[in-house]
């Protein structure tokens, strides 16, 4: 007989007696297989320390709490056949050995937290995980996130993976923020059908794909990555600020639709960028310009109102460029209403130290009494914290 439903006073099987309401610690492989008749474990299940056992959590269909296992050095596998869907969060961390996943079933599971797991390399994940609110992966040697398919996510978190080579995904937007930083050394990152994302991060990537894109409410921001071209062809406005750090092969940045970037717009020592010419809609700018490197030419031919400063320094002749817009700038009553400095130099320098700024002189082009300043905070995981440009605000 095959009892659907099971209420706990039912679950009694033998003395092996488990409830299907947690939370419950499995310690052996039998521990796992006491609660295979419950379809749904109302509860946390966590397996021990000490476990060694392989733990196949058959059966279960459902787990309303979390799963989790940490700090365990013994246990090379976890499974679980029927598994869909995990309500709270499914949390790996810190685990030796553990070689095999085996979850071909899951698609549902609201946070998972995977960190520390330096024999994982692959995942087998059948069905595919499409829903999850919160992803982080970090420090593993997973070589691919096949299995993964989000299509909706408020926080991606994908760092410090160096086997991980490409990350695609179908998702449609990130309602929180996107990150990408320190994954392998030639991570194509392909989100073809994103459209919109609060605040996005990109590090260390050799490509990417951000075709649909079409706005950023945060931050968005490209730091340290090794393509030659960065293309938004449907992108309309960024809403705090737009980065480019660091990006020393860039040499052509393609965004034709933009129209406002809320914050700063920021591009500095990106070594090879010498020109700026794909921002020919550009009108507004809620912070600063600040660009510094190698420049030959930068037109922002639409640019009307840059709340912020306007510096432009360049180890190369800018003064064309400089000549284009000093006449856009002049204090409240101009197009840039902040400080302007624009020059060529052997050291340029960033002004986003996110100081307040002083007033406008009337564009002439004093020498920067600003440090050189890094616009990155590296954090210890990683995560990069960003000052924003906003310099020479009135
Ligand atoms: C987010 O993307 C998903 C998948 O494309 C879509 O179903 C959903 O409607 C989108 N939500 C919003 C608010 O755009
Ligand atoms: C987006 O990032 C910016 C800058 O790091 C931060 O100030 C802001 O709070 C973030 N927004 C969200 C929704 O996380
Ligand atoms: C770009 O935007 C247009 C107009 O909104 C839309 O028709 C088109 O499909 C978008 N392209 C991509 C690649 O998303
Ligand atoms: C971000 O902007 C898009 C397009 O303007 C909008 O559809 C979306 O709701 C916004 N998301 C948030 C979280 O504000
Ligand atoms: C990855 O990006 C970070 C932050 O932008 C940078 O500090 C680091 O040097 C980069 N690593 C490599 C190998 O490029
Ligand atoms: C600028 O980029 C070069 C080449 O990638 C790198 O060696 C240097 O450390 C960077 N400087 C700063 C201040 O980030
Ligand atoms: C820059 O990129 C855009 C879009 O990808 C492309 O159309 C254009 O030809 C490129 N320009 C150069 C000089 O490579």
């Amino acid at each position: 007989m095959t009892l659907r439903y099971l209420v706990p006073a039912l679950a009694v099987v033998g003395s092996a007696a488990a409830a299907c309401n947690g939370p419950y610690t499995i310690s052996s492989s039998a521990d796992a297989a006491a609660i295979s008749t419950c379809q749904t474990y109302s509860g946390d299940i966590a397996v021990a320390t000490g476990n060694a056992d392989d733990i196949a959590l058959n059966g279960i269909r459902r787990i309303t709490g979390s799963l989790t296992v940490k700090a365990n050095n013994k246990m090379s596998s976890l499974s679980a056949d029927s598994l869909s869907q995990i309500d709270d969060s499914f949390q790996l961390r810190d685990l030796q050995l553990l070689s095999t996943l085996n979850f071909p079933s899951l698609q549902s599971v609201n946070t998972v937290d995977w960190e520390g797991l330096p024999n994982l390399g692959a995942l087998s994940f059948t069905a595919g995980l499409s829903k999850v609110a919160s992803l982080s992966i970090q420090n593993t040697v997973l070589g691919s996130l096949d299995g993964v398919n989000l299509v909706e996510v408020d926080t991606l978190f994908v760092v410090n993976n160096f086997y991980l080579n490409h990350i695609t995904m179908q998702l449609g937007n990130v309602s929180t923020a996107l990150t990408l930083s320190a994954n392998g050394n030639d991570v194509q990152a392909s989100f073809p059908n994103l459209e919109w994302a609060t605040n996005m991060t990109l590090a260390n990537c050799s490509s990417i794909d951000l075709q649909s894109l079409s706005a950023v409410n945060g931050s968005l921001g490209f730091y340290s990555n090794y393509m030659q071209s960065l293309s938004f062809p449907n992108l309309t406005m960024v809403g705090q600020s737009f980065y480019f750090v660091d990006n020393p092969s860039l040499t052509n940045i393609s965004a034709p639709s933009v129209k406002t970037v809320g914050g700063g717009l920021v591009m500095s020592n990106n070594t090879d960028l010498q020109t700026v010419n794909g921002f020919n809609k550009l009108e507004s700018v809620g912070g600063a310009v600040d660009f510094n490197g190698n420049f030959k030419n930068v037109m922002l031919p639409a640019l009307q109102n840059v709340r912020g400063g306007f510096n432009l320094q360049s180890k190369q002749n800018v003064d064309s460029s400089c000549a284009r817009f000093k006449p856009l700038s002049g204090g409240r009553a101009s197009p840039i209403k902040g400080k302007f400095v624009c020059k060529t130099t052997a050291q340029p320098q960033s002004k986003g130290n996110g100081n307040g700024g002083s007033s406008t002189s009337g564009g002439s082009s004093s020498s920067s009494s600003s440090p050189a300043n890094p616009i990155l905070i590296s954090g210890a995981t990683g995560v990069l914290g960003v000052v924003a440009a906003i310099f020479g605000m009135l």
